[in-house]
């Protein structure tokens, strides 16, 4: 489904260049859940943009379903992005002026999409993510953990191929992050969904098929979960703590 191949960025400023991905080579199978880690500033942001092409990559690939979507033409790249990719971001990005309902409509309304199966599309998404008796409510109304289940939904309104999550939980305290990754299992367990996260949350991440750890930009360690969960959030955090005093020696 989608595939990184040998992906390189750096950011000029000035006269300096600093490669912050130096090769980062991953991939996510259909209906998989995959978080990436890293330490701040280890260049997670950086790789999600480059994967949906809002920046510019300097050399390597990003296939999704075999198109390099790093070669095709600005008018192309807004179709892929509003049909075949969802975005969840850490602050929401809910527009203020839209209620729930109006919110997780957007992308359709957007795409000018025939406003029966919409409604019935945004019906059942309110349904699986448990927020029917927000969908009148305004974002001010609802509390943070609603309103990313409110983003979540309105990132699978088009049904995509692939959704990008930065930090999803990134402002939310235990309970509400809790209720946001299992959003996403119900949406991969129940549409079929296919979700790339970065989070530096182990425990987030505990909940996930894969975790992809960066570092220096490159892929450092690939985990994968077998069997228990606290099992593997306990590999995680070693793998961390091995990771940050690798570091702490050079
Ligand atoms: N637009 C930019 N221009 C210059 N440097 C940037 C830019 N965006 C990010 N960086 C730098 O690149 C590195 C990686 O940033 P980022 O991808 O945001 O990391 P992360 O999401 O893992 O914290 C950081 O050192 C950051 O300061
Ligand atoms: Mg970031």
């Amino acid at each position: 489904m989608l595939k990184v191949n040998n992906l390189c960025k750096s950011y000029k400023n000035g006269e300096i260049e600093y490669e912050v991905l130096k090769g980062v080579s991953l991939n996510v199978k259909k209906g998989e859940l995959v978080a990436i880690m890293g330490p701040s500033g280890s260049g997670k942001t950086t790789l999600l943009n480059c994967i949906s092409c809002f920046i510019p990559v300097d050399r390597g690939e990003v296939l999704l379903e075999d198109i390099d979507i790093t070669k095709v033409s600005e008018g192309e790249l807004s179709k892929i992005r509003n049909k075949k990719l969802g975005f969840v971001f850490q602050d929401f990005m809910l527009l203020d002026g839209l209620s729930v309902f109006e919110n997780i409509c957007l992308p359709q309304i957007i795409s000018d999409s025939e406003v029966e199966s919409m409604e019935k599309r945004a019906n059942l998404l309110i349904d699986v993510f448990g927020i029917t008796h927000i969908k009148d409510k305004y974002p001010a109304e609802i509390s943070g953990g609603e309103k990313q289940r409110t983003a979540v939904a309105r990132a699978l309104i088009n049904d995509p191929l692939l959704i990008l999550a930065d930090e999803p939980t990134g402002n939310l305290d235990s309970k509400s992050s809790k209720s946001v990754i299992s959003a996403f299992q119900d949406a991969k367990k129940n549409l079929g969904a296919t979700i790339l996260m970065v989070t530096h949350d182990s425990f987030a991440a505990s909940f996930c098929d894969r975790v992809i750890i960066l570092k220096d930009g490159v892929v450092y360690k690939e985990l994968c979960r077998q069997g228990d969960r606290i099992k593997f959030m306990d590999q995680l955090l070693i793998t961390i703590k091995e990771m940050s005093g690798e570091s702490n020696e050079n």
